[in-house]
């Protein structure tokens, strides 16, 4: 039998690679280029390598070789060509001679760890004297002096940003290309995505848009589960479509509204690759379009993995963050905090064995809070399942009515909470029962009845409904989930439901 070689490569840091340049454009133009390279320039190298192609998705290379050599020669141009192309780099492992195609894929797997964890020694970039350097990245000798939108100056440009910025334009034609065919269902050519936050802003009244970081749990160990390449490729395939067709289901719906603007799709991804989702979407259906998402991808990934033939007993599960904000809000923090969010919704998944969503609310006018551990009380939820999530959706229907005033009342005394501290002989315990509990009382009691019942029950079943407080214990210390209901106000409005459906008496 001939021998086989399995060519593994995992491209650096693909993030820091979209996220050099300064604009959003960019980095779907990024987006747009990591696309062409997997699809086009990879395929057009083994061809002439003649090799199959197993894996080149989203920066992950799995090829076959009937020769070591090649193998590594391939490694050599795939690496110098990803580096012109896109300025980043790949790490390539020693090919793994096939004895077993479980034993290969483990193998590699293995190498490509040791290999990202032995930390290379960081290239120096390109500098010379009496150069410009790029003026969006920072980082690259600038090679033009040019314009690139309507809304800018000239500007010293390097040839990846040049490049990104002009592969934006075909966005639709490649990176979202399989996501658009899901969401129209035929070819209709006249709508696209948006250019930038700015389009998908101006559907709010207050211009805030939200964006959700995503990434399935456990997807590393799925993929070193599999026992033949034919299993890899189908598993690798399933993912890309499943993350896709989970995102064009709620789009779906939000195309079929009467939105401000028809000719857009109200959905901009950033990064769609390998396991790891960023999206920009509207913000006022932010909650239950990510809840959407989230079981859409349970059920779909479930059965992607039945027909690929994994192990049945695995339910797949996805952590998922949203961060709201201002559209004008710099996308690359907005991706930081949303990081940050999605390491507690990740703990708390695989705590339960649950998809998880975590959720922020940037309104521009917060102060530096002391950081939650140091609260007894926490007028929030750490992490949502999908369950607790859709609750909170249902809530912002049931309590339309609920006065303005009121609900900002509400909201003061759940941030009240959180600065209850051991005072004079009383714990913060007792501090919330004798002093805080009162006051709630106190708002309950000016609301009318019908609102007040209202108020009463999602207090209990936003909270602990066993608990006479109703607050929930968390690592030991009390959250509630209304006043994340009462901040997220605006951008928790159910996608089944017309807008016209939450316009309630004024008081
Ligand atoms: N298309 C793909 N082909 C092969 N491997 C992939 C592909 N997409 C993702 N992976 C693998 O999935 C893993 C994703 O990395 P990630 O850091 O999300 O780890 P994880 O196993 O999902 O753990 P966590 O639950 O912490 O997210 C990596 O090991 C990557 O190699
Ligand atoms: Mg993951
Ligand atoms: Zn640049």
């Amino acid at each position: 039998m001939n021998k086989k070689y399995l060519f593994v490569a995992e491209a650096d840091k693909i993030q820091d690679l979209l996220f050099r340049s300064s604009k959003l454009r960019e980095v779907t133009g990024g987006s747009q280029m990591l696309e062409e390279f997997c699809k086009d320039t990879t395929n057009q190298l083994a061809k002439k390598f003649g090799s199959d192609i197993i894996i080149s998705s989203g920066g992950s290379f799995r090829l076959l070789f009937d020769s070591k050599g090649k193998a590594e020669e391939f490694g050599e141009y795939l690496s110098e060509l990803y580096r012109r192309e896109l300025g980043g780099r790949i790490t390539v492992v020693e090919p793994v001679e096939v004895i077993s195609e479980k034993r290969a894929i483990k193998q590699a797997q293995e190498n490509l760890r040791k290999a990202k964890h032995s930390g290379k020694t960081p290239i120096s970039v390109e500098q010379m004297p009496y150069m410009a350097i790029c003026a969006s990245c920072g980082i690259g000798i600038a090679r033009n002096y040019k314009k690139r939108y309507e809304d800018e100056k000239e500007n010293y440009l390097c040839n990846v940003c040049e490049k990104k910025s002009k592969a934006r334009d075909s966005i639709k034609e490649k990176f979202l290309s399989e996501l658009y065919s899901y969401i129209m269902n035929s070819e209709q050519s006249d709508i696209d995505f948006p250019k930038d936050a700015d389009t998908i802003a101006e559907l709010e009244s207050r211009n805030y848009v939200a964006y959700i970081v995503a990434d399935v749990n456990n997807m590393g160990v799925t993929f070193n589960s599999c026992d033949s390449f034919e299993k890899l490729k189908k598993l690798s395939d399933g993912l890309s479509k499943v993350i896709q067709q989970s995102l064009a289901e709620p789009t779906k719906i939000l195309t079929q509204k009467q939105l401000k603007d028809p000719t857009i799709i109200p959905v901009l991804p950033l990064i769609l690759g390998g396991d790891d989702v960023f999206t920009l979407i509207p913000a006022q259906w932010a909650l239950d379009f990510t809840l959407r998402f989230s079981q859409e991808f349970e059920r779909r990934m479930k059965q992607s993995l039945e027909e690929t033939g994994i192990d049945g007993n695995i339910s797949p599960t996805i952590a998922a963050s949203i961060v709201m904000c201002k559209g004008k809000f710099p996308y690359l923090l907005a991706h930081d905090i949303g990081e940050e969010l999605l390491e507690v919704a990740k703990k708390s998944s695989k705590e339960n064995k649950k998809s998880t969503i975590s959720l922020k609310v940037i309104s521009g006018n917060e102060i530096v809070k002391a950081p939650d551990e140091k609260k007894k009380f926490v007028a929030g939820f750490p992490a949502y399942s999908i369950e607790e999530l859709k609750k909170l959706v249902e809530y912002r229907f049931e309590l339309k009515d609920l006065p303005g005033t009121r609900r900002a009342q509400l909201e003061a005394l759940f941030h009240k909470a959180e600065d209850l501290q051991e005072e004079n002989s009383r714990t913060a315990y007792q501090r919330m029962q004798y002093e805080w509990l009162p006051e709630m009382e106190g708002i309950l009691k000016r609301l009318e009845k019908n609102q007040r019942d209202k108020v009463k029950k999602a207090l209990k079943e936003l909270g602990d409904e066993k608990r006479e407080d109703n607050w929930q214990i968390i690592d030991g210390s009390y959250h509630h989930k209304l006043p994340d209901l009462l901040l997220a106000w605006d951008f928790a409005y159910d996608l089944e439901r017309d807008l016209s459906e939450y316009e309630g008496v004024e008081e």
